[in-house]
């Protein structure tokens, strides 16, 4: 069987490495199973793209359809247009997305039109927040994707109350985990590190990029402002988003905080798992910090990731800069929940898919 593989922005890479791996091994073992990788070219940057692929041992795509920067509507038309053009001249017997990104939506739709299986890792998570372009990917490819690859019990029953047969929902656990727990060993301590005299367990790592967040400068400077003030004095490393750089004025930026360039996945997982908390607008990095037992104070409204909140060490504070201060408190008060790791994210996730995949498709 031919598989293609879609990934576009840069936390779909983590998504896809175990993946590509587990569909190596198993024709290795004498699968009949090939892939394709079409990356998109949502995102371009070394930075964000290829240092990704390098540390994660991800083989260069097969096809590059570059598309680029764009608004909502342009980026995916032009994903669809370009991926169209790829299935009208060879058809894959399933296209499997990822995550929620312009990208995922854009592949899913052109392939269910070809009348091409669709398989989706992450779906059936939910932030109830339509005003994230996420939201809508997820459930426009969740409406026209046949078989759904799940993180959670919790995403598997949005599935099912959306009407989706049980018999298509695939509880196999998170592949983002699984890189995660594959690179533990191999982390590695950023260049800045001896130059800023970070220590373990006394610095903080923030990262945001979220357009509700940073697209507005004046509210991106009082959110940092107040991060800065919240944190005793301990340094803040703020890797920035491209997005963010756009509206960041850094001229005028509270003293302890450390701006740096978007970091490679070691590098910044190296900083993740020895900082004293993180804070965050990010969707995967909610699951990082649960499961390296971190605290994550997240300044969102909602989470399409409740778990963890509910079994991990995140807490979502919304997005008024007011809360920032007391969720930093009750932290150097020593008050943050101990949190627990959710069932099945045990670093299994790419076998468990892989193996669904091919039982599916000798029937
Ligand atoms: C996208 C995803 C988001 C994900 C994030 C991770 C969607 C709707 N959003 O948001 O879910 O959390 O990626 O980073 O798909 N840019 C560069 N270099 C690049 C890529 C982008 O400079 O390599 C700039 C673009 O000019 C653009 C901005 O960054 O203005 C945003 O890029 P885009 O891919 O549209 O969305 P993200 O905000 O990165």
């Amino acid at each position: 069987m031919h598989i293609d593989i879609i990934a576009g922005a840069r936390p779909n890479f983590m998504k896809i490495a175990p993946l590509v791996a587990a569909i190596r091994q198993a024709k290795e073992q004498g699968e009949n199973i090939n892939y394709r990788l079409i990356h998109t070219g949502q995102h371009y940057d070394k930075k964000l793209s290829e240092t990704f692929f390098d540390q994660l041992n991800i083989p260069k795509p097969d096809i590059n359809l570059e598309v680029g920067s764009g608004t909502q509507a342009g980026q995916t038309a032009n994903v669809m247009i370009k991926y169209e053009a790829v299935l009208t001249d060879s058809k894959p017997d399933l296209v499997l997305v990822v995550g929620d990104v312009n990208s995922t939506m854009a592949c899913a739709i052109v392939a269910k039109k070809m009348g091409i299986k669709v398989a989706h890792v992450e779906a059936g998570i939910r932030s109830r927040d339509w005003s994230m372009p996420e939201e809508v990917n997820r459930v426009v490819t969740d409406a026209i994707t046949d078989y759904f690859f799940t993180t959670t019990a919790g995403a598997g029953d949005n599935l099912r109350k959306a009407g989706v047969p049980s018999e298509a929902i695939f509880l196999v656990g998170n592949t983002m985990i699984d890189t995660l727990l594959k690179n533990l060993p191999n982390l590695k301590q950023p260049d800045f590190w001896e130059e800023h005299k970070l220590e373990e367990n006394r610095y903080v790592v923030c990262t945001l990029h979220r357009p509700n967040n940073v697209d507005d400068a004046e509210g991106l400077s009082t959110m940092i402002h107040e991060i800065g003030r919240s944190t005793n004095q301990l340094p803040v490393v703020f890797p920035v988003h491209p997005r963010t750089r756009k509206s960041l004025r850094s001229d005028d930026l509270p003293s302890n905080i450390v701006l740096t360039e978007p970091l490679g996945y070691l590098e910044f997982i190296y900083l993740v798992k020895h900082a004293k908390v993180v804070v965050t607008d990010s969707g995967g990095i909610q699951e990082e910090t649960t499961v390296l037992g971190i605290p994550c104070i997240t300044l969102r409204d909602n989470t399409e990731r409740p778990e963890t909140v509910e079994v991990g060490t995140n807490e979502l504070i919304g997005t008024n800069p007011e809360r920032i201060k007391p969720a930093f408190d009750t932290l150097f008060a020593g008050q943050w929940k101990p949190g627990k790791v959710p069932d099945h994210w045990d670093g299994k996730a790419g076998k468990r898919i892989v193996h669904h995949i091919s039982a599916l498709f000798a029937e």
